[in-house]
């Protein structure tokens, strides 16, 4: 089999590359822009497999996309804008990529007779739990915040439209906050491991009391490939890592991984529109595809913070670079 993986030099696109060599004799064709997000160097390693092609270009290219969907089966989509406090300083790019590029996708798989279209989403589209209460599943109702999960939202509902108008095989996953390697330093824990490391400030935004399911990316990985080969379509499955943190506790987690003092978490204003928790029942996938998560926070945030260590240079290069500046200018007066 041959697949089309979209936004594959991303964080989650990335680790699901590497992931379906090693454990999937399917072909792989990565579409990538190459964005401020998009980095090569993380699929350096495998930059010569011959299941592997890349082609740089965007989804928005509805000639390019027809002409990439004509060489596979099957499509699983991660290309997306996906950093939430991005969407809030420029929402404009959020719907040009993250809805209209889904809806040139959609209609490329239509017209190429494509078997499956997968279509990776987020748990932010349910809106907000409370401290002490409930879970998201398949069936809350939507309820987006940011113009990030109103722009996701709005995509999953366009998959689904394209199911039930023109008979479309599609899945979606939504999934709560992953982490592990070759995530962008713009999210919160390599950002935290990258300032501890250098003794500076970890910004925690408003009280810190904002609770996200933490799913290491290698369980969302086999999660996805679940889904595309066993789901059932027209479906949505919720994935979720049983791992329920506060930004405090993630704060904490890794100043004492480092053994640095608490004193350098430090509150700043609050993201607009934050919201407080989010927390997935993940019982449909399990039920049905024999899903679970397997790595626990305990193995997976160390894994972690140790890739982020080692690979420093990986870190520097991108919180040294154009990143730098446009941090600067945006964030720089948080602190
Ligand atoms: P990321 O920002 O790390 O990577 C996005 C990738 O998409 C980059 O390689 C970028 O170059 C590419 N891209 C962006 N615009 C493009 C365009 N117009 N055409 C082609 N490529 C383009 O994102 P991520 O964290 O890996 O997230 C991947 C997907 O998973 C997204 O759809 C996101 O909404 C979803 N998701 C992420 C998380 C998470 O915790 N990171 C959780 C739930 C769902
Ligand atoms: O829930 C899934 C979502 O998880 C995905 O859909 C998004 O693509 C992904 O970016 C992620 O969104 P979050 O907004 O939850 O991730 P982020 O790493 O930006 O923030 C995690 C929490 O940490 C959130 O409560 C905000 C807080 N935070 C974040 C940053 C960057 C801070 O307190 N300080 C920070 O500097």
């Amino acid at each position: 089999m041959k697949i089309l993986v979209t936004g594959g030099a991303g964080f989650i696109g990335a680790n699901f590359i590497h992931w379906v060599l090693k454990n999937r004799d399917w072909e792989i064709i990565n579409l990538d822009k190459l964005t401020y997000a998009g980095n090569l160097e993380s699929l350096k390693s495998i930059e010569d497999d011959k299941r592997y092609e890349f082609a740089q270009g965007d989804i928005c290219d509805t000639k390019l996309v027809n002409e990439l969907m004509k060489k596979v089966d099957m499509v699983v989509h991660f290309a997306a804008e996906s950093h939430v406090d991005r969407s809030i300083l420029e929402p404009g790019v959020f719907v040009t990529t993250n809805v209209v590029g889904t809806q040139v996708l959609l209609q490329a798989a239509l017209e190429n007779n494509i078997k499956r279209f997968h279509h990776v989403s987020t748990d932010e589209v349910y809106g907000a739990l409370d401290l002490n209460g409930g879970k998201f599943n398949e069936k809350t109702p939507y309820d987006p915040h940011s113009p990030y999960s109103a722009s996701k939202a709005s995509s999953d509902l366009l998959v689904r439209a394209y199911g039930d108008t023109y008979g479309l095989d599609f899945t979606i996953t939504n999934c709560s906050n992953n982490y592990g390697p070759y995530q962008f330093p713009e999210k919160m824990i390599p950002l935290f491991v990258a300032n501890a490391r250098e003794d500076k400030a970890l910004p925690i935004y408003g009280d810190g009391k904002y609770i996200r399911d933490w799913l290491y990316v290698d369980d969302h990985c086999e999660a996805i490939a679940l889904v595309l080969e066993k789901g059932k379509a027209q479906e949505t499955y919720c994935v979720g890592g049983d791992s329920e943190k506060s930004i405090i506790q993630m704060a904490e987690t890794i100043l004492e991984n480092l053994g640095k003092p608490k004193s350098l978490m430090t509150h700043v204003k609050d993201r607009p529109g934050h919201d407080r928790r989010y927390a997935i029942d993940f019982s449909k996938i399990q039920n049905e595809l024999g899903w679970k998560p397997r790595v626990t926070f305990e193995e997976g945030i160390e894994k972690t913070i140790k890739w982020n260590l080692d690979n420093a240079a990986w870190v520097q290069n991108i919180l040294s670079g154009e990143y730098k500046k446009y941090y600067e200018k945006q964030y720089g007066g948080r602190l």
